[in-house]
């Protein structure tokens, strides 16, 4: 393990597969720029044996931990407490060690989101009609943010329907949705991994135009063909790496008791991306 320091304060992330995380380099952009003696690496952990990392919390050999596939729903389980998103999506992302020594466990990823539409989008979710697409861990983060952040209403749309159904869990303003309700929508979130990687988008491009936020979780590329669509029919586009960094920003508060600077990290990580040939 590498730290900037013998003393340096060690937080870390958990999957698996984990060498392709982002989370190394956008945490250690903001702890190099703050001047925190922290470092933050990446852990592969097998499927299971979250419990390895949730003791080096106890023991105090981790200050901080965030938590990606296929451990969230485990470390839910092996926590002491939930905040409210965590515990209405029954997984979690961050896992903050209290000064009673009681280890809670967050879901930053649907805050992240909101966040990356107030700041970069300059939107406010409030008394909006959604549609997300998708009912897979990440659409359930976003039902659940844009629930509590008093939207009108959310169309889940989803390949599987029955799985739609499941996803909207206890949102009050939630309902399974169609293709066809996209175009009435103000909000469109990709929260499917269709588009990592390759040239698809599941939105036909006439459904989308000027007005709307078009939202995607994936950040390789950058600019997904969704994203390339919603711009070319006048919509307004936000896209998944801002979701990333945000994310982190609310996981380093939680830790750390500071903001970091979103910019700084943003930029490390477009740089990665670049380096990577993303
Ligand atoms: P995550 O937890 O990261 O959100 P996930 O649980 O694998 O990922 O969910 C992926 C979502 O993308 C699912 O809703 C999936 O649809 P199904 O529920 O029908 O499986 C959706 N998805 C993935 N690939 C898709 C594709 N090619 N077309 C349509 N939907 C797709």
């Amino acid at each position: 393990m590498e730290t900037d320091s013998p003393q340096a304060t060690v937080a870390a992330v958990i999957g698996w597969p984990i060498s392709q995380s982002l989370s190394p380099v956008i945490h250690n952009a903001a702890f190099r720029h703050h001047g925190d003696n922290w470092s933050y690496v990446a852990y592969p952990i097998e499927p299971g044996d979250a419990g390895s990392a949730i003791a080096a919390m106890r023991g105090g050999g981790l200050q901080g931990l965030n938590v990606t596939m296929p451990h969230k729903d485990a470390v839910a389980d092996l926590v002491d407490e939930l905040d409210e998103s965590a515990e209405s999506i029954h997984a979690v992302n961050t896992v903050v060690r209290m000064s009673d020594g009681r280890l809670r466990g967050y879901s930053t990823d649907g805050e992240g989101l909101l966040r990356a539409i107030r700041i970069n989008a300059n939107w406010d979710p409030a008394g909006k009609k959604v549609c997300v697409l998708g009912a897979g861990g990440a659409a359930r983060s976003a039902i659940d943010a844009f629930t509590r952040a008093g939207v009108a209403s959310i169309f889940v749309v989803n390949r599987t329907v029955e799985k739609a159904t499941q996803a909207i869990g206890e949102s009050k303003v939630a309902v399974v949705g169609s293709q066809r309700n996209i175009e009435e929508c103000d909000i469109v979130f990709n929260a499917t991994s269709v588009g990592m990687g390759t040239d698809e988008s599941l939105v036909s491009p006439e459904l989308l135009h000027e007005g709307q936020l078009v939202i995607d979780a994936v950040y390789h590329p950058l600019e997904t063909r969704l994203l390339r669509d919603a711009k070319s029919r006048g919509a307004t586009v936000l896209d998944g790496l801002w979701m990333l960094i945000h994310q982190a920003c609310v996981a380093q508060a939680l830790w750390l008791g500071r903001e970091p600077d979103y910019q700084v990290m943003r930029n490390a990580a477009v740089r990665e991306l670049a380096a990577r040939g993303n």
